[in-house]
């Protein structure tokens, strides 16, 4: 099976997410947690944003072994000598330094012509080569940059001594399709591209990151940029849980390295330190991801898991999935509950329960094993 390698950004593009800020200590502790989960590189900060940002950053490169620890440089002296300072005792640094190279970002953001900006780019490439061997850049706004423009940037980094050549989809503006294709082209034009790692960074404001990630993948992406939990940048980046588990569910050929039986707790973690919830539908790490209501669909998962469920619970470290008793569920989800309480009832016993557990579910959303027991007195004492 060929690898995709997960290039995280948790700690610095999902760390962008609006009202969050995590401190030294708690960087270090996801970071840990992230090598724990086995990704291949996790890109710990952008050092040039703030004393706190660069300490964090020094802490995890001397700290955790295992990943390639990234940091992020703008195509500037200064960002890059930042990097460096923080990275130089990493086991594995790569320095990440991008520029934009769409009209619009050229033109109102950087004020810079064409020749100008690829004249930076080589400069911050040979620059942080001269540091470190693994350099990453990133064209930002790549998805809305000329095709022809996008392709002369690309190979003049490469022979500068990029290794690691980043696509990012900076707006969430690409379509999968569309996006698959650009990978494609990019692999067929520029030169250098078969000797280089060709990554991939999706953002979500159509709500395709994931989508457009698998397509990257499918057109021969070899790094997947991603964040626990799709944090990050207003509608956030591709969530790595849906990466990680579409691949290992649906085996298209492609998988990763990430041991899955860290995914939840790293989910939990953290959502925790950043303050941001999961939303209960979210995918495979929401509450409700293994939950089970309906009656029909209750029945099916007690005579079988596979009958509505595509993964088990326990590839992502949960111990199993849940039934949730309410207004939909049946008697097989009911009585299986009674029996692991403890309780036997006979058939008329059963049915008379029944019919108090769902006058109760009626009124109320979730019936909880208190609920139950006050059902199984109220029927039984009024005999
Ligand atoms: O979204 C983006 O373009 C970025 C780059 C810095 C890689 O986060
Ligand atoms: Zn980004």
């Amino acid at each position: 099976m060929e690898k995709v390698y997960i290039f995280d950004t948790t700690l610095r593009d999902g760390e962008q997410t609006p009202g969050v800020s995590l401190n030294v200590e708690e960087k270090l502790e996801i970071a840990k947690q992230l090598a724990k989960l086995n990704v291949d590189v996790i890109e710990a900060g952008f050092p040039i944003s703030s004393p706190g940002e660069f300490q964090a950053v020094k802490t995890i490169a001397e700290n955790v072994k295992g990943p390639v620890i990234a940091a992020l440089a703008r195509a500037v002296f200064k960002d890059i000598d930042a990097a460096w300072e923080a990275l130089k005792n990493a086991e594995s640094p790569r320095i990440h330094t991008f520029i934009a190279t769409s009209n619009i970002h050229m033109e109102k953001k950087l004020k810079k012509s064409k020749e100008e900006v690829i004249e930076q780019a080589v400069q911050a490439v040979k620059y942080a080569k001269r540091y470190c061997s693994d350099v990453e850049f990133s064209a930002e706004d790549a998805t809305r940059s000329d095709f022809e423009f996008l392709c002369k940037v690309f190979s003049a980094v490469i022979e500068a001594g990029a290794t690691v050549i980043n696509v990012p989809d900076t707006v969430g503006y690409a379509l999968p399709w569309e996006f698959g294709e650009l990978i494609r082209k990019l692999k067929e034009n520029v030169k250098g591209m078969d000797k280089v790692i060709l990554s991939v960074h999706c953002h979500n404001d159509l709500g395709l990151a994931v989508a457009n990630s698998l397509f990257a993948v499918m057109n021969g992406a070899d790094q997947v940029e991603c964040t626990i939990n799709g944090l990050g940048e207003r509608a956030g980046n591709a969530a790595l849980e849906e990466i990680v588990m579409a691949l290992k569910v649906r085996k298209i050929g492609k998988d990763t390295n990430v041991n899955t039986k860290e995914i939840y707790k790293t989910s939990k973690l953290v959502s925790s330190l950043t303050g941001v919830p999961v939303q209960p539908n979210k995918a495979i790490v929401g509450a409700n991801a293994f939950a089970h209501e309906s009656g029909i669909h209750q029945h099916g998962v007690i005579e079988d898991p596979s009958t509505y469920e595509i993964m088990s619970p326990e590839w992502i470290g949960l111990t199993g999935s849940r039934i949730v008793l309410g207004k939909h569920s049946g008697r097989h989800a009911f009585e299986k509950r009674l029996r692991e309480l403890g309780y036997e009832l006979s058939k008329e016993e059963l049915e008379k329960a029944f019919a108090k557990f769902k006058e109760l579910a009626d009124k109320k959303k979730e019936i909880t094993d208190k609920d139950l027991e006050a059902i199984l007195t109220n029927a039984f004492t009024q005999r």
